[in-house]
């Protein structure tokens, strides 16, 4: 097992120690480099958040593993710090809802204990397996029926992984969940994923919101490891005596089933509830998101289609999906340039460096495949057009540029998917709060952005999902109306830089397609 050392922290909004409707609700989101516990009121006011990061362990170039006993551990400290300095307010949370890093593999044995550190989504060993699960089932049918393609570091290719490497280990598992299914186990007892979720494993059958049966038999897998799935805002049951001595919330709080960070963050953000915009994530990695009231997909596969929450129209509630575009690496590549290149400076400087380079970086192009992608394992990244005059300032600002490059590619696959186009953008995760990254995301996607009020969107929507699964609301479009809210300012296109960046990104496409096949 690794460990890492975690380090807390915590933001206070103010002092606003009374709810201003009285009920306060609880998000969590497991994240891939923290944990960020929030407390909200039903109004959208944020009373407080608590954050306790830790580290992906990579052995090789290959692995990325996470103890999720570290990330428990990390929950319960942030769990602690809002107890500790909001005295009186856990007890008063109403509902509690959970968002976690997506797609990753956490394998529990009859004892309930891990079973192994979690295979996460980052990971890469699992491309040979691939192969094997379409030899058996078909690629076509897979990916027809599931409405995704396969990668490394999805549930399905990594189980697949440890049961070709890890036999003895394989034949131990009671169940497999993805991170946040294992926080919620521990605070409520109950063994059960959600639809967002499983819909990433992608063994399941997205359009009707079930396991893929037939391929889980068809590769001989016992059907029993896969635990039962349920609609994100389901309740999953209620806080043990157990977990409330550990926390400070009261026991028999209820606890909804949550879901993937992307699809909790386009809650908070009400992403395709509210408005009809689409979102933009840049977090460890970074994704472009519309929401539809349909299972829409790429004929090719090139972005995922997961299962997303429902909202209401016309006085009928429409079951919603949504299709994602998404590159492994977006704030990763800014940290790994901070942190293996840059003597470890802080993310302020690095947008200070960026910020002073010209649109464009003089010429440097970066391809932001550090972990790979899922359309090719083996890209990697690039960066291209050097000269002896580039300094630190044009490595960085490229970095941000090739990052919202891919982002515009996987804008452009949505774009013809649905055949349609937003109105604007609603940006969010670590990028939102860079005044540089949102002016590129303005200028490089040719769209207005906007951006919440409230920080830690995904902690939002999952706390949003618990009013919703505590019947506090009637559906997420009066909890999203009445939560969500928007910065005044939005950050506008500049016509000119949006035409020159329309070039850069042409130069981007090719210097892509010469060197990986996608
Ligand atoms: C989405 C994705 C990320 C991870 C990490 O496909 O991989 O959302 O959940 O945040």
């Amino acid at each position: 097992m690794y460990h890492f050392h975690a380090r807390a922290s915590r933001h206070r909004f103010g002092s606003r120690p009374y709810s201003q409707s009285g009920r306060y609700l609880l998000g969590i989101d497991a994240g891939t480099s923290s944990v960020k516990s929030l407390i909200i009121d039903e109004g959208g006011h944020v009373l407080d958040v608590a954050r306790s990061k830790y580290g992906v362990a990579r052995a090789n170039n290959l692995y990325a593993e996470q103890d999720i006993n570290q990330i428990w551990d990390s929950c319960l400290e942030t769990l602690n710090i809002l107890n500790k300095n909001n005295p009186g307010v856990m007890r008063n949370v109403k509902a509690v809802g959970l968002s976690g890093q997506m797609h990753g593999l956490v394998m529990i044995g009859e004892d309930d204990l891990p079973l192994r550190d979690a295979i996460i989504w980052e990971d890469q060993r699992s491309s040979s397996q691939i192969q094997k699960i379409y030899d058996v089932i078909g690629r076509e049918k897979f990916c027809e029926l599931t409405l995704n393609k396969l990668a490394p570091g999805y549930l399905i290719t990594s189980l697949l992984w440890v049961h070709d490497n890890e036999p003895e280990l394989f034949a131990k598992i009671k169940s497999v969940m993805f991170v946040k299914d294992y926080i919620r186990f521990k605070l409520c007892g109950m063994i059960a994923t959600d639809v967002t979720d499983a819909s990433g494993s992608p063994i399941f059958e997205t359009a009707k919101r079930e396991w893929a049966w037939k391929f889980i038999r068809d590769l001989e897998l016992p059907e029993e490891i896969f635990p039962p799935c349920f609609e994100a805002y389901e309740l999953a049951g209620e806080i043990t005596q157990e977990a409330a001595k550990l926390t400070g919330l009261k026991a028999g709080t209820p606890i909804v089933f949550g879901g993937g960070d992307t699809l909790m963050s386009a809650v908070g953000t009400g992403t395709g509830i509210i408005k009809n915009f689409w979102g933009v994530n840049i977090g460890t990695g970074c994704q472009v998101i519309c929401a539809a009231n349909q299972p829409l997909y790429d004929k090719e596969f090139r972005t995922n289609t997961f299962c997303y929450v429902n909202s209401k129209a016309n006085n009928k509630v429409e079951r919603l999906w949504m299709l994602m575009g998404t590159n492994l690496c977006g704030g990763a590549a800014m940290r790994w340039l901070a942190s293996h290149l840059l003597n470890n400076i802080k993310f302020e400087e690095l947008d200070r460096l960026a910020s002073s380079a010209p649109a464009g970086s003089d010429g440097v192009i970066f391809l932001p495949f550090l972990s790979g992608s899922r359309n090719n394992a083996d890209m990697r990244g690039m960066f291209a057009g050097l000269s002896l005059n580039h300094d630190r300032s044009h490595i960085a600002r490229s970095i941000i540029e090739g990052v919202i490059f891919s982002l515009k590619d996987s804008y452009n696959l949505l774009k013809d998917i649905t055949g349609s186009e937003p109105e604007a953008i609603i940006a969010s995760g670590g990028g939102a709060v860079s005044e540089l990254a949102l002016q590129l995301e303005a200028n490089i996607l040719n769209k207005p952005i906007y951006t919440t009020c409230n920080p830690e969107e995904a902690c939002v929507g999952a706390a949003l999902t618990a009013a919703v699964g505590a019947e506090f609301y009637d559906s997420f479009n009066d909890i999203c109306a009445s939560a969500v809210k928007f910065n005044n300012k939005v950050i506008e296109p500049d016509a000119k830089l949006a035409e020159f960046y329309q070039e850069r990104f042409a130069a981007y496409k090719d210097l892509l397609a010469r060197n990986f096949e996608i």
